[in-house]
């Protein structure tokens, strides 16, 4: 074993188990369960992250009533019917050395009723500022059918060969609805105090115990602070981590942030913006302040250093790594065989993951397109390897040839540029966004440790392509930055957002950016631009910008335009520009927008697929994929790249 991962790699005693490692996998829910059973995806997908060395893993959000219920594909842990699937991720995590704990759920207000039709139930009749529907107030009978549910899905949980359950009074869910006075506005006994706004918690807490057990464990979510003003703060959840371990009830903590309120909501899964391990120090005041429960935290620690430093500097007893084993399920492994360039990093996008979650979708990763797929690795060896000619170094282009070559086939890229990366290499000059860089290096490695042959400079033609007689070639020869002409404007003043991105000096003080790009090009332009000081107004057609941006990421662009001043105009077109005024409509009134020096367009970019027609004659199978095929975001690009990789 490593010396270098002492503590990463020593056992913790939780209760009656033994978790092998410190390494945590937080909950997580994954969507991939059918009609509310965890699926087989389910059940290969955690199975891959014990086999990965994960210690110790818990299954996201097991609802335990039907007025939790947001899509067909959240888990219905109050059904019976998940007893044997609980136990099919169960043994898979047990076969390798993992420990397993189901998490339990109700989310209370912050849910629309849009898929279950019934009414959203809460402490108080506040609707949760996302999603506005206003609850049904619970009565004591409520309170005791919830009570009694949790129990029951607690008792599944057990039945399904699952190690333990963990109580999810975190992210401004029902419990912590009941314990925030933000939230709980009543006036009975469960309302007011701090003993009446934690009945409802420990009510749960004992009957779940009384369900299981004294010999099965039993922990809890706790968000640690709410950054509501009003809400909980980290010491009124001192208080409460206190109470709850002193009824001896209690077998871990596990520590996050959060709730509802829009600003709190993006720290939940914080995005690449929040940098490393932001929320560490309310474990640590947390493990300080309680009497030696075990305690975890969670968010952004990506890489196996990180987590032994806050390891040995006591800050908590067990690492959170979510994302970052969603990117990597075999992190661990790769830590303790010193393999750490081989381990593929979290970016912190939330596209794949969180973003395609609230949009009730299965999940995926940007950086790791088989999320899902593990029961069918893309890696199976071919029989017949082919000569794989891949035209385009950017993340299509290299995650084809990655896949291609893991798979047995030759391959070999091609890129015309002095460096691989393609329009990443653009977006990382955002400060903020340069973690996207990963996406490069990790597959820039991975090429060379796969002895993928690169040729860089290189402009492919069809007679390079005759001259080396592929079996298939791999077109990923992406999109070129597109700016359309604006009537009166001279084209001197009128930039693309990737070329005001590389020369921000070439832009004059006062910038219009005209976004229809839906996603991070006009907003992590214009935020840029407004750092290199210039005063920045953003138009859109639509009402607002950002319709592709993961919703939780989204919080954090509206408030960065507020820090930055940038000012936004929605619903309009640009009808003309007259010297430095911009005539455009809005809503049917004209109007006018004086000193602008110039226009950046955050358009969509146009497709390069010019050699395909040249080539579908000359070789025998050719594909497009990523932005030559359609410009989209990469999370799409590295998909496609993954799939035709598989697919040949
Ligand atoms: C796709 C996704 C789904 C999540 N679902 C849950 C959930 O069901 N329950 C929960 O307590 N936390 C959930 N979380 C939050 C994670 O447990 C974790 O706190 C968060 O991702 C930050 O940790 P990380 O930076 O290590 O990913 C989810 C996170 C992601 C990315
Ligand atoms: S989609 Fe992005 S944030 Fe989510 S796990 Fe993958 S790389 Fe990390």
């Amino acid at each position: 074993m490593s010396k270098a991962f002492e503590h990463l790699f020593s056992p913790l005693q939780i209760g009656n188990v033994i978790v092998p490692n410190r390494v945590l996998i937080t909950a997580h829910t994954t969507n991939f369960s059918i009609d509310g059973i965890p699926s087989e995806r389910d059940a290969a997908y955690y199975e891959a992250r014990a086999r990965g060395g994960a210690g110790l893993i818990v299954i996201g959000a097991l609802r335990v009533h039907p007025t939790t219920l947001n899509a067909p594909l959240n888990i219905k842990g109050f059904d019976p019917a998940v007893v044997p699937a609980y136990r099919r991720i169960a043994d898979g995590i047990h076969k390798h050395g993992g420990v397993v704990f189901g998490q339990l759920l109700h989310m209370g207000r912050q849910i629309t009723p849009a898929y279950s039709r019934l009414p959203i139930w809460a402490p108080s009749p506040i609707a949760c500022p996302i999603n506005k529907v206003v609850p049904h107030e619970m009565t004591h009978a409520d309170i005791r059918e919830i009570v009694e549910m949790f129990a029951l899905s607690a008792r599944h949980a057990q039945e399904g060969g699952m190690d333990g359950v963990e109580i999810h009074g975190a992210h401004g869910y029902l419990i912590q609805q009941f314990m925030s006075p933000w939230s709980n506005h009543r006036t009975d006994e469960y309302g007011g105090s701090f003993d009446n706004r934690m009945r409802f918690a420990l009510e749960v807490l004992h009957a779940v115990r009384d369900a299981v057990g004294d010999d099965f464990v039993v922990g809890y979510r706790l968000s640690a602070e709410e950054f509501t003003e009003g809400g909980l703060d980290l010491e009124q959840s001192i208080a409460i981590a206190r109470t709850l371990e002193a009824t001896g009830q209690v077998d871990f903590l596990s520590i996050s942030q959060s709730n509802y309120n829009p600003h709190s909501f993006q720290t939940m899964i914080p995005d690449m913006y929040f940098g490393r391990a932001p929320y560490t120090y309310l474990a640590a005041t947390i493990k300080d302040s309680t009497d030696g429960v075990p305690v975890f935290t969670v968010a952004r620690i990506l890489e196996p250093q990180q987590a032994e430093d806050i390891l040995a500097s006591g800050a908590a007893d067990m690492v959170g790594m979510t994302r970052a084993h969603i990117a990597d399920p075999e992190l661990v492994v790769k830590a303790r065989d010193g393999r750490l360039d081989e381990i593929r990093l979290c970016i912190g996008c939330n596209q794949g993951c969180a973003g395609r979650i609230h949009l009730q979708q299965p999940m995926t990763c940007l950086q790791n397109p088989a999320v899902g797929f593990e029961a069918s690795p893309s890696e199976s060896q071919v029989e017949s390897p082919k000569r794989v000619m891949v035209i385009g170094g950017g993340p299509a282009g290299m995650e084809a040839a990655i896949v291609a070559a893991r798979r047995g086939h030759d391959v070999a890229l091609y890129e015309r540029a002095d460096q691989l990366g393609g329009q990443i290499n653009t977006l990382v000059l955002v400060p903020e966004r340069a973690e996207f860089g990963e996406v490069v290096r990790w597959r820039v490695h991975e090429l060379a440790r796969l002895g993928v042959p690169v040729h860089l400079n290189t402009d492919v033609t069809p007679e390079l392509v005759q001259s080396k007689a592929p079996d298939v070639v791999i077109l990923a020869t992406g999109a070129t930055p597109a700016k359309h002409l604006l009537p009166g404007l001279d084209d001197s003043r009128l930039f693309t957002a990737e070329a005001a991105l590389r020369n921000p000096e070439q832009i004059g003080e006062t910038v219009l950016l005209i976004d229809s790009s839906r996603h991070y090009k006009g907003a992590a332009t214009a935020e840029f631009l407004a750092q290199h000081g210039k005063a920045v107004y953003v138009m859109t057609k639509e009402d607002n910008i950002g319709a592709e941006i993961p919703k939780i990421n989204f919080v954090g662009v509206m408030e960065r335009f507020a820090k930055y001043r940038i000012r936004m105009i929605p619903r309009a077109t640009v009808t003309r520009v007259d010297g430095t005024t911009v005539h455009y409509t809005q809503g049917g009134f004209d109007e006018r927008l004086e000193g602008i020096d110039s226009v950046v367009m955050a358009a969509p970019a146009r497709a390069n697929h010019a050699l395909h027609a040249a080539l579908i004659d000359l070789v025998p199978e050719v594909h497009l994929v990523g932005d030559c095929l359609a410009p989209r975001s990469a999370l799409e690009a590295i998909w496609e790249g993954h799939q035709v990789g598989w697919r040949i």
